[in-house]
């Protein structure tokens, strides 16, 4: 479904319902730069992509998602934000829909957070606008949750704010600052400086290519942690990974998009070696290079998605189909998080 039929369809279904209590939408992200290194502290960016969740709420005998019980082991997300947000209120049923893929890489479980947190906080606070840095700063604490205690605000942050974030372990001069956020995770305290960017405009597509194989992030994060405790010297290719990054920002800063995707490419061959790539996502890549500016995984990788930053996105996305992938295409940074309705 393109992007007008899916907001007239979720607007149609919205409107229809007439107990509806609260609607929100949030948009699923692609890390351009700097997946795992930026779990350590290393500059990364992310774009927010058009494919988005949206969450409805109705008046119900009992909390429920999608007709089954709320359940803290299944929905630990918004299990945590309704005790924030609405511990005391009349239970719901909630309705989820959207066109991010599941644990694809294209961050549907922050969109899940920011979405459902940004619905709640109405409800709790009808005359208040949305807390973009509150609500990051839950939905990142959601997701360091379900990773075992290492997660960047990366995917949080870039649902939250939408546009273009950018990770840092300093303040970067040429972006906008938003917040710090810190983490105490397994292997210490973490501290990043989030940052919104606005690139400059250009006829450049990302096409994503979803290899339809589930990779959990939470096991891709356990596994590169377990990898550098027992090579602590492989924090070289994390450093290096940072280095790439930074180089990445500065082409997307100049508008200069051949560099963009020449350090996409790069920073592909350092998330190889470091063994968090798959065949799918290898072949699926090789099909786009041709087409593309640079091509890499995005997100966690062990399967899910890659993306390729192209001009001809027709071109690349059915090169990337004919090597057996499912594609969406997205222009680069969309809205954040926001109510739909309520
Ligand atoms: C997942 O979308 C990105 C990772 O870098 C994990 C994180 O930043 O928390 C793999």
């Amino acid at each position: 479904m393109c992007k007008k039929e899916y907001e007239a369809e979720a607007r149609e279904r919205i409107m229809g319902e007439a107990e509806v209590l609260v609607a929100a939408s949030a948009p699923g992200k692609c890390i351009l730069f700097g997946e795992h290194a930026v779990v350590y502290g290393q500059p990364a960016v992310a774009v927010a992509i058009e494919q988005r969740l949206s969450i409805s709420a109705t008046k119900a005998a009992s909390w429920s998602v999608d007709g089954s019980a709320l359940d803290p082991d299944r929905h630990p997300h918004i299990t945590m934000l309704k005790d924030r947000w609405l511990s005391d209120s009349e239970p719901m049923a909630l309705h989820i829909s959207g066109d991010i893929p599941r644990a694809s890489g294209l961050g549907s479980s922050a969109a899940l957070s920011a979405a459902v947190g940004a619905a709640m906080h109405r409800l709790a606070n009808p005359s208040k606008g949305i807390d973009r840095d509150g609500l990051s700063a839950v939905a990142h604490r959601a997701e360091a949750h379900a990773q075992q205690g290492r997660a960047s605000p990366m995917d949080a942050s870039t649902s939250v704010e939408g546009g273009v974030v950018v990770l840092s372990d300093r303040v970067e001069g040429a972006a906008k600052h938003l917040y710090t956020r810190q983490l105490t995770t397994p292997e210490g305290k973490r501290s990043w400086e989030v940052h919104h960017l606005a690139p400059p405009e250009s006829e450049v597509f990302l096409v994503l290519g979803n290899t339809g194989v589930f990779a959990p992030t939470s096991k891709q994060v356990a596994m590169v942690a377990d990898a550098l405790a027992a090579e602590p010297t492989r924090m070289r290719e994390i450093e290096a990974i940072g280095t790439v990054a930074r180089r990445g920002l500065a082409a997307l800063i100049d508008g200069n998009y051949e560099a963009v995707g020449h350090a996409m490419s790069e920073n592909h061959l350092l998330l190889r070696n470091l063994g968090v790539s798959s065949p799918e996502l290898e072949a699926l890549i090789q099909a786009a290079m041709p087409s593309s500016l640079g091509a890499k995984l995005t997100g966690a990788g062990g399967g899910g998605c890659m993306v390729a930053l192209t001009r001809d996105p027709k071109q690349t996305s059915e090169a990337i189909e004919l090597a057996g992938g499912r594609t969406l295409i997205s222009r680069i940074g969309n809205e954040g998080v926001r109510i739909e309705r309520g």
